[in-house]
């Protein structure tokens, strides 16, 4: 069944998070690995509107289901980044979302315009990019969803179950998106599969990757897909972006939870002593790592501009 974009206008709207017990957070502990997933999964959904940034530039911007589609989930995306900083924030870590979002960009430094420039390029040049980013895009909420869905077995805690199974049903949701449009685009088109099965072996990363370094993102795998349940939970994935014409036989879930699992081989601390000694949280508070430049644009600013209006 295809996806209906109109169907989608009239539905999407912010987290429905009508009845979270939000008092009743800090009633339950968490794990170091529950809180190190979860920082991850902050920054990650904060980081869209830079992805979003990514994929305007290409040919998607030619395309009006895809940018409808766009204008929508980025909105929904940014109120799963809000409710997992006030999750943070209500079991009692000190959080300064502004400053942590600043912290993060400003990290990524040059790299993230050498990268919109060669995504832009690589679109305009191939015909059938929108292939590969639709492949993308369906594989990464996929993944999310997946990863919730193993955070919310993992914890010891009602109310984040609550929480993440109301973001999951937002991911299932883009999934069918992206899955759906890729199909309809790589249906009947061996070009189409081409470039989505290239682009996916050379150019795929796991959620998250870029933004987070290797270490990060693999102790994301070891501490939420290491045991069976969790090795299931990537072939699943692995085998839903198999349905997709061209791509069968993919296993690029897989390979990256293998790969996790042989680094952690080599050296037993890969990954654990991130989640061990707390450095995720450091960019958390004013005075951290690394301010942005252009901190002048704050709440003072926006208020003046009021004014104008
Ligand atoms: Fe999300
Ligand atoms: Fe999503």
């Amino acid at each position: 069944m295809s996806f209906s974009i109109d169907r989608y206008k009239e539905e999407s709207r912010k987290l429905d998070t009508t009845g979270v017990e939000w008092h009743k957070v800090r009633d339950y502990p968490l794990s170091k690995g529950d809180l190190f997933f979860l920082h991850y999964a902050m920054d990650v959904e904060n980081h869209v509107p830079l992805y979003l940034s990514h994929l305007l530039v290409t040919r998607a911007c030619m395309n009006p289901v895809i940018t409808t589609f766009l204008s929508l989930w980025a909105y929904e995306e940014l109120w799963h980044g809000e409710n997992l900083s006030r999750f943070l924030v209500e079991y009692g870590i000190q959080l300064d979302s502004d400053t942590r979002i600043r912290n993060l960009r400003s990290d990524m430094g040059l790299s993230n315009s050498i990268s919109i420039l060669s995504t832009m390029a690589a679109s305009w040049a191939l015909d059938d990019f929108a292939a590969l980013y639709l492949s993308i895009g369906a594989c990464n909420e996929l993944s999310t969803a997946t990863a919730y869905g193993a955070l919310a077995r993992n914890c010891q805690h009602p109310v984040l179950v609550d929480l993440l199974g109301r973001i999951q049903k937002d991911e299932r949701r883009h999934f069918a998106f992206y899955f759906n449009s890729a199909k309809d685009w790589m249906t009947d088109s061996p070009r189409a599969q081409w470039v989505a099965r290239i682009g996916m072996k050379f150019f795929w990363q796991v959620v998250g990757q870029g933004l987070k370094t290797q270490e990060e993102v693999d102790a994301i795998s070891l501490y939420l897909f290491d045991d069976e349940e969790g090795k299931r939970d990537v072939e699943t994935i692995d085998e839903k972006m198999g349905r997709l014409p061209g791509l069968s036989g993919i296993r690029l879930m897989t390979r990256a939870r293998e790969d996790a699992r042989r680094r952690n081989a080599q050296d037993p601390a890969w990954g654990w002593r991130l989640i061990d000694n707390e450095e995720w949280a450091k960019k958390s508070v004013a005075g951290g790592t690394r301010l942005y430049k252009g901190q002048l644009v704050g709440t003072a600013g926006f208020a003046e501009s009021e004014e104008l209006a």
